[in-house]
């Protein structure tokens, strides 16, 4: 499968580190996903990445990524602008089961760029409010510096059908915010645990962290649903570069029920 070459219609820089690219998918028909998919992202001289889809799948002709410079790709990836052109293949994996949360408490659980996966389920919610009961968002960043989406967290928390807690590991004196790990916000917030689902994206010790505690707070570890995002080559379960034990992180996955992928994620941190 070669990268088809879409054209980016808009950047908007999040953070210092981390930028949202907008192509335009209209062109093609429109480019339809699942929430919890990724696509693997061509920059011509640099390489190719895995990296989720994070924009409305209600709306196909924005394909929506949020991308963190950390390397040999996605530092280049950062200089790019409206108007230039970037390869895509996909979209591959598996998604958050959404369908199963019909009728049920939904917590979305993100630490830092985990949001990016997250942000498809909160569309897709939003749009579809009276399907699902409570809906509970704990977003964790590393300073306030680091929030993404800042606006439409905004948005989110004014409204009264989403319960939104976030918080920073650390802050000046002055943040008016919560600091403290994503993982203490959930005993504060109020859920049914024999009729909710939950979507956990992040640092793996996080997702390990807030399943334990989710478990505690009586959750089934069934009804608790991890994206794990390892490093990946082909995307299509040929090269091995992404397997953890039996599975294959690109096509298996990434979105996994926690019981299924948690012990093979202890045996090595990212
Ligand atoms: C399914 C999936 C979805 C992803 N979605 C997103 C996304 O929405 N936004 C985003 O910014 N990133 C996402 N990532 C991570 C992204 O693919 C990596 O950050 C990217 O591959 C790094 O490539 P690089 O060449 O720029 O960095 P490299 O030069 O390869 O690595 C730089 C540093 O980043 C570390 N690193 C590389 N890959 C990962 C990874 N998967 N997780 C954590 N650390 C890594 C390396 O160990 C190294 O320390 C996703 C990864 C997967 C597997
Ligand atoms: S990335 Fe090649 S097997 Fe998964």
């Amino acid at each position: 499968m070669l990268p088809e070459a879409l054209r980016i219609s808009r950047v908007v820089r999040e953070t210092a580190d981390t930028f949202t690219l907008t192509l335009n998918a209209a062109e093609r028909g429109g480019f339809f996903f699942l929430p919890g998919q990724f696509n693997m992202l061509y920059l011509h001289g640099a390489g190719e990445v895995p990296v989720s889809i994070s924009g409305d799948p209600a709306r196909p002709m924005y394909l929506v990524h949020t991308i963190r410079a950390v390397g040999s790709v996605t530092r280049p990836m950062q200089a790019l602008e409206k108007g230039d052109e970037i390869g895509v293949r996909g979209p591959f994996g598996t998604s958050w089961p959404v369908e199963r949360a019909r009728g049920r408490d939904v917590l979305v659980v993100a630490g830092g760029i985990g949001l990016a996966p997250l942000r498809p389920v909160v569309y897709h919610v939003l749009k579809h409010r009276k399907r699902f009961d409570h809906l509970v968002i704990l977003y964790g960043a590393r300073t306030p510096a680091d929030l993404l989406y800042e606006k439409e967290l905004a948005r989110w928390r004014g409204r009264l059908d989403v319960e939104l807690d976030v918080t920073v590991d650390r802050a000046e004196a002055d943040y008016r915010g919560r600091s403290g790990v994503v993982t203490k916000l959930l005993s504060r917030v109020s859920f049914d645990p024999e009729n909710a689902i939950a979507f956990l994206c992040g640092p793996e010790v996080m997702m390990r962290f807030a399943a334990r505690e989710l478990e505690q707070r009586g959750m089934r570890d069934s009804d608790i649903w991890v994206s794990a995002e390892r490093n990946m080559k082909c995307g299509l379960g040929t090269c091995g570069h992404c397997q953890l034990g039996p599975v294959f992180v690109c096509k298996d996955g990434p979105v996994f029920r926690h019981s299924r992928i948690a012990p093979l994620l202890t045996r090595r941190e990212l």
